[in-house]
């Protein structure tokens, strides 16, 4: 397929997006304007001096800058513009769902009140529901480089919060930070309601994948990546039909991977797991939804079909009701039978 025509087929596929830290949206340009109006000066002079450090050998480089970014958000108003500045784009990209993490550690933790934090972000995706016809779930995310009882203040600071929570993850430093260290928070965190998903196998092994599904009881996996060096583990995803939201730039830039070549998505794909396709930290990784979908259709040759089981599967793990759900994947149905008409 010619380049353009893989784009525009990308850009019109009705997408949904589940793993997205609205952190990782955070576009140097918005930083420095935040920084600003904030007093707060960054260590980089420029857009261009900043983006020219977003140069990562693993998932840790990327977190120490990630979290350094982060800093600059202070206010209701300065959520409330992350995440509006997000929607937006993926609104042009024809996203049409979203599950989005937020990491209130990494801002109760500089002082910032839970309540900021979320009110930022929730005002900004009703707006987008109402005025861009995106529906949301929002994901609260503890962070696994902290210890298990800072999980537990962040669910008790969440509880005032729940009825504009859908469900909670779990991210950060994956490697020595196995998911069993979070086993008695994930429980009372499902007891109040939450539904559960994790970072497992991104650069942690297969093992941390089991955990998350047996220890955890997750319904869906964030990355997942290493699930291929286990069989068995690959039929238990199969056969219980467990999502995952793999990040194909993302895992370039952390060196998951050393070229898109060797991207496992097709391999997922072909043995039949629900394999889907995000941008995770698009403003730190170069690309949003459709950059994902087109740098991993052209270095693995994806065909119309890859990509529309690619949509479907998206919909089919997320967090929607039966209902909506037949309705977007037939609409992404409907599309592909239009385009080979
Ligand atoms: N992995 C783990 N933690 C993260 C990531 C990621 O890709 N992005 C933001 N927090
Ligand atoms: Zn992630």
């Amino acid at each position: 397929m010619e380049s353009s025509e893989l784009k525009k087929i990308i850009q019109g596929i009705p997408k949904a997006e589940l793993h997205l830290h609205i952190e990782g949206s955070f576009e140097p340009e918005l930083m420095f304007e935040i920084a600003k109006r904030n007093n707060i000066t960054l260590d980089y002079d420029s857009v261009a001096s900043l983006k020219k450090a977003y140069k990562f050998n693993n998932l840790q480089e990327f977190l120490d800058l990630y979290y350094i970014g982060a800093q600059v958000l202070l206010h209701e108003q300065d959520f409330y513009d992350l995440t509006w500045a997000y929607l937006k784009k993926v609104h042009s990209q024809n996203v049409v769902h979203v599950e989005v993490f937020f990491d209130p550690q990494t801002h109760t933790d500089r002082g910032i009140p839970f309540e900021v934090v979320i009110n930022g972000i929730y005002k900004a995706l009703e707006k987008a529901k109402d005025e861009l016809n995106i529906s949301y779930k929002l994901i609260m995310s503890y962070l696994r480089h902290l210890s298990e009882e800072e999980a537990f203040k962040t669910l008790e600071s969440s509880l005032p919060f729940k009825h504009w929570i859908d469900g909670v993850g779990l991210d950060s430093s994956e490697k020595g930070n196995p998911p069993s260290k979070f086993t008695k928070v994930f429980k009372a965190s499902a007891d109040e309601g939450y539904k559960l998903v994790a970072h497992a196998g991104e650069e942690g092994p297969a093992e941390y994948i089991w955990e998350a599904l047996d220890v955890l009881h997750v319904q869906r996996i964030d990355h997942g990546n290493r699930c291929l060096d286990d069989a068995v583990l690959v039929q238990r995803l199969i056969q219980e039909k467990i999502g995952l939201t793999l990040c194909p730039l993302s895992n370039i830039a952390l060196k998951v991977i050393q070229k898109m070549q060797d991207h496992p998505v097709l391999k997922m794909l072909d043995k039949g797991i629900l394999a889907t396709i995000h941008s995770d930290d698009p403003a730190y990784f170069g690309g949003y939804m459709n950059e994902n979908y087109y740098e991993t259709a052209k270095a693995l040759n994806l065909n119309k079909h890859h990509l529309m089981q690619l949509a479907i599967n998206a919909f089919e793990v997320s967090w929607l009701d039966p209902e909506t759900k037949e309705k977007h994947i037939s609409e992404v149905q409907n599309y592909f039978s239009a385009l080979s008409s």
